[in-house]
């Protein structure tokens, strides 16, 4: 089965298009991409109505141009926009141009469905990429399969080069991005329970909030980790202790709002001692303390995690999944469990993409939707 995999759920637009064949094996035939962080820096954030424009102006293009270059498209007369493909398309005028100049009067060829990214995310985000794979299906007759991004986060861990893996279960994720912090039991394939979540902010948000406080720029995560490892390297003094919120309350959750509040308190007080910078070294100590807060909280919950439901697998997931500090802590975790299975996405697929969706797409080819009744749905949640 050839799939069309769109994920808009946040800043980056990007298309893939996946084979799956039997007994899991996957090939990745291409994918296109494009950031909009050098857009939202400017803003220190991901702004909503921008992800939205930037979106329309990508998804045809980035579409049109995999498809070509895979020879998918093919001319076709019957290929015509209606009634039905245009109302779908009413909030995004933009793109609804682009889809009739780029793909009026041409077949996508050898593609059995289209998978996009349905929720959780930035709802005008998610309804670019929605109405857009609502449109493609209409106008080729291909089935769409929505897919849950969070569901997209736990594929991207669970593959090799050639297949794509089925773990034992029951298996315990634990999923970090700009938007969630949780953690999701998996008691067999597909049958997801939420059994912790961030009370606040995300780890990955606080990650961006951090930064921004500090003077780096949006996304936050990297550059923190960066200058956190730097500290590590050096041997730079602890600049002082930040809490780790909710780490023995019983609960397998997470709250990292009071965290950023100790890190802006700190702040303040160091810039009110030495106006009006702080000194790099002391950037990059605060950065290192921060991360090792954040990583030691998801670990203990991790920890209990592990120790009340006893899984046979464990997968990390999503955004702050790239972070090595984050990917060693874990590592070494599971070590002291050598009968639980340990599966981390490739760098490259620690962050948004849509080669993700596709794979999550292959596990869920029965869940295909029609274009008339997709909706995008930014609160879609595990329960
Ligand atoms: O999953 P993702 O790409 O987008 C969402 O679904 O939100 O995650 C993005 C988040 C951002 O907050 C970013 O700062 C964080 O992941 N991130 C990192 C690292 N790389 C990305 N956080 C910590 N360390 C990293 N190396
Ligand atoms: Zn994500």
């Amino acid at each position: 089965m050839r799939i069309l995999a769109i994920e808009t759920s946040c800043d980056e637009t990007a298309v893939a298009l996946l084979e799956c064949n039997e007994g899991g094996a996957y090939t990745v035939h291409g994918e296109q991409m494009h950031s909009q962080v050098d857009i939202h820096r400017d803003y220190g954030g991901v702004y909503p109505s921008v992800a939205k424009r930037e979106h329309q102006k990508s998804l045809p293009l980035l579409t049109h141009r995999l498809l070509s270059d895979l020879h998918c498209l093919e001319d076709d007369a019957s290929v015509t926009l209606n009634e039905d493909t245009q109302q779908i398309c009413e909030r995004e005028p933009e793109m609804l141009q682009s889809i009739e100049r780029l793909f009026s009067g041409k077949r996508g060829i050898t593609i059995d469905a289209i998978a996009v990214t349905q929720g959780p995310g930035l709802a005008p985000a998610l309804w670019t990429g929605v109405n857009f794979a609502r449109t493609l299906s209409l106008l080729w007759d291909i089935p769409v399969i929505p897919i849950n991004h969070m569901i997209g986060h736990i594929a991207a861990a669970l593959i090799d080069e050639k297949k794509i893996i089925t773990p034992a279960y029951p298996a315990l994720a634990l999923l970090v991005s700009g938007g969630h912090t949780e953690l999701v039991l998996a008691s067999q394939q597909n049958t997801f329970e939420k059994i912790g979540s961030t009370v606040d902010d995300a780890a990955g948000e606080a990650f961006d909030k951090v930064a921004r406080l500090l003077g780096l720029p949006y996304p936050g995560g990297p550059e923190i980790s960066k200058l956190a490892q730097t500290a590590r390297d050096r041997n730079l003094p602890q600049p002082t202790s930040f809490p780790r919120p909710m780490l023995r309350d019983g609960t397998l959750n997470f709250s990292y709002a009071g965290l950023k509040t100790a890190v802006r308190l700190y702040i303040e007080k160091k810039k009110a001692e030495t106006e009006p910078t702080i000194e790099k070294d002391e950037v990059a100590a605060i950065a290192r303390e921060f991360e090792e807060a954040v990583v030691e909280t998801l670990i203990t919950k991790t920890r209990d995690a592990i120790e009340q439901h006893a899984p046979a697998s464990f997968i990390l997931g999503g955004g702050v999944s790239a972070n090595a500090h984050l990917r060693k802590e874990i590592t070494d975790l599971l070590e002291r469990y050598p009968d639980i299975q340990l599966y981390l996405p490739r760098a490259e697929l620690s962050t948004d993409n849509a080669v993700m969706i596709g794979l999550a797409a292959c596990s869920l080819t029965h869940n295909q939707t029609s274009a008339e009744t997709l909706r995008a749905d930014s609160a879609l949640s595990f329960n």
